[in-house]
């Protein structure tokens, strides 16, 4: 080795009595001062699920598919064999099916409604999580019902709408309702409902930090929420970017209103966030790792500018370290399998 000069002064004077590269040393030394360790029972894996007889693949979402329902009782099968605790469901509607006010949510053997029966039947240890928001089902492609205008979605007839969908995902077999809309007053409008119809102890998961952001482009594509291929403004509910204290606030109505759990999303841009959310909260903090950041890197590694699994790992290591107790990601079940071979 050459010598630095100034290095070997340093040395030769005692002067570095501090040296962090000790524990830097082997890899047995770094196992043991680790601070942040990701685990199967930490993901929550979101699946796609359409009425088809195939998987069809979603072109921006390298490895995710449109599953069938028995592709995704598999899915189901393969995340309980994995250790990964929950999964969310997406139902893919088609365009037939969707109206101004999203009735098919509510019609009674919808597909969401039969994956989560099904599921539960097949699956009991495996948590259920269905979100609550009319986006798969409207025409226009806004999470509630539009007001009289058309101009902008219209907050308690969506509140009302949404307290209704929710009771019928608890009734079909949903363990968690996650609301996504970012309607004011709905986490205690369907708590109440919850009750109301019986369904004590089904917890809400709050899409409670929800931004308006370009990183959900790939998700609509996977659902078929986009109209004319266009990226609908949903600036008049998802939080704007560019604020941190309203995070705080969302989170506190939320935490009133008896939300069991916030979220944060999207995750890897937000960890700032997150990590203001865990300080500011005793209830377990969700974050969602969404369909963009999914994308990106996978879009790098394709090229060959980036690993795509230490990427992935590293992206995931970051939003549970920045406070996450669990994460929303579609590399749930690469990850996991992952961790199983190490
Ligand atoms: C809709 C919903 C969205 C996502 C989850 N639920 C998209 C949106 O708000 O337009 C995004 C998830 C992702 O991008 O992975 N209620």
């Amino acid at each position: 080795m050459t010598r630095v000069p100034g290095a070997s002064t340093l040395a030769a004077m005692d002067l570095v009595l501090q040296r962090p590269r000790r524990l830097r040393r082997t890899d047995s030394i770094r196992r043991l001062v680790r601070e942040t360790r990701l685990a199967a029972a930490d993901l929550v894996w979101p699946l796609f699920v359409h009425g088809g007889a195939g998987d069809e693949p979603v072109a921006s979402m390298p490895g995710v598919f449109r599953l069938s329902l028995d592709s995704f009782f598999r899915a189901c099968e393969r995340a309980c064999g994995l250790g990964i605790p929950t999964v969310a469901v997406f139902p893919c509607i088609p365009r037939e099916a969707k109206d101004g006010s999203g009735s098919h949510a509510f019609a009674e053997s919808n597909l969401l409604f039969r994956a989560l029966r099904e599921a539960k039947k097949r699956f009991p240890d495996l948590a259920l999580i269905a979100d609550v928001a009319l986006d798969p089902y409207t025409s226009h492609g806004h999470d509630g019902l539009l007001d009289g205008s058309g101009a902008d979605v219209d907050n308690d007839a969506t509140v009302e709408a949404l307290s209704r969908l929710a009771v019928l995902e608890a009734a079909a077999g949903a363990d968690i309702v996650a609301p996504s809309d970012m309607m004011d007053g709905r986490i205690g409008e369907i708590r109440r409902a919850l009750d109301g119809a019986g369904f004590k102890s089904t917890a809400i998961l709050s899409y409670a930090v929800k931004y308006r952001s370009a990183f959900y482009g790939p998700f609509r594509d996977a659902v078929g929420s986009k109209v004319g291929g266009d990226e609908i403004d949903k600036s008049s509910y998802q939080m704007d970017p560019a604020n941190s204290r309203e995070a705080l606030r969302e989170v506190a109505l939320d935490i009133e209103q008896g939300a069991d759990a916030v979220m944060v999303k999207p995750a890897g841009p937000y960890l700032d966030i997150i990590r203001a959310v865990r300080e500011a909260s005793h209830l377990p903090v969700a974050a969602y790792q969404v369909s963009g950041e999914y994308a990106q890197l996978h879009a790098a590694a394709e090229r060959g500018w980036l690993d795509l699994g230490k990427t992935r790992d590293e992206s995931l290591l970051a939003i549970k370290r920045a406070g996450a107790d669990f994460i929303l990601t579609y590399f749930a079940a690469d990850v996991a399998a992952a961790l199983r071979s190490r």
